[in-house]
């Protein structure tokens, strides 16, 4: 099988990272990921990566002039990986507008917060805030926007009466781990695009 060569972009944790190296390593899955590359050098994902014998690349922005810089630095990186997809798991930068346009289509982002409602930052507080009764999680096309792209897949779960941010972040991110490979092997398989500005399905 020609598996689909996939970069991750982290800034931490990694275990949406984690669960997509699992998924990778059935042999019917038609992706692999052959890159972690991380803006945070100390990030615990990258251990993830290396444990799982995936290579990877670290280097901060912070040694950049510009976004644009830094964006080409990475885009080096994954094009000497020869990489064909992105995926974006919990990666704490926005992208320069020319590097969401060159990955358009090919990068999809998870979030966990049944978009379009509640973009941004610290996403499980602003659920409790405004009281939805239900939240969940979405993988969607990246675009230069930040949040906003064409919507892939989403999984909803119950907003209960005693939740922290932290509680039902928990139970977001098993949702996330199960519809982060499952949109990722539609988009390897080519059973959904990016066409004039939304998400979807081939036959
Ligand atoms: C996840 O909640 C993801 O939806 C968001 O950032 C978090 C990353 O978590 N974009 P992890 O690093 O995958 O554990």
């Amino acid at each position: 099988m020609n598996k689909k060569r996939v970069a991750v972009l982290i800034s931490g944790r990694g275990s949406n990272l984690k669960a997509l190296i699992g998924a990778c390593a059935a042999p019917d899955f038609p992706a692999e990921i052959a890159l972690v590359f991380s803006n945070v050098e100390s990030a615990e994902g990258l251990t993830v990566a290396r444990d799982a014998g995936v290579p990877v690349v670290a280097f901060s922005h912070k040694s950049f002039a510009s976004r644009e810089a830094f964006d080409a630095a990475v885009d080096a990186e994954l094009e000497k990986a020869g990489i064909e997809l992105i995926c974006l798991a919990g990666f704490m930068r926005i992208q320069s507008d020319s590097f969401v346009r060159k990955w358009e289509g090919r990068m999809i982002n998870i979030h966990p917060s049944l978009l379009p409602a509640f973009k941004g930052i610290r996403v499980q507080q602003q659920a409790l805030d405004a009281g939805v009764k239900i939240s969940g999680c979405t993988v969607h096309f990246v675009v230069p926007e930040l949040d906003s792209g064409p919507i892939i897949a989403q999984a909803a779960v119950p907003v209960l009466a005693d939740d922290t941010a932290e509680t039902l972040a928990a139970r977001i991110l098993v949702e996330e781990h199960r519809i982060y490979p499952a949109a990722l092997r539609m988009l390897a398989e080519r059973r959904i695009a990016l066409r004039d500005g939304r998400a979807v399905l081939l036959t």
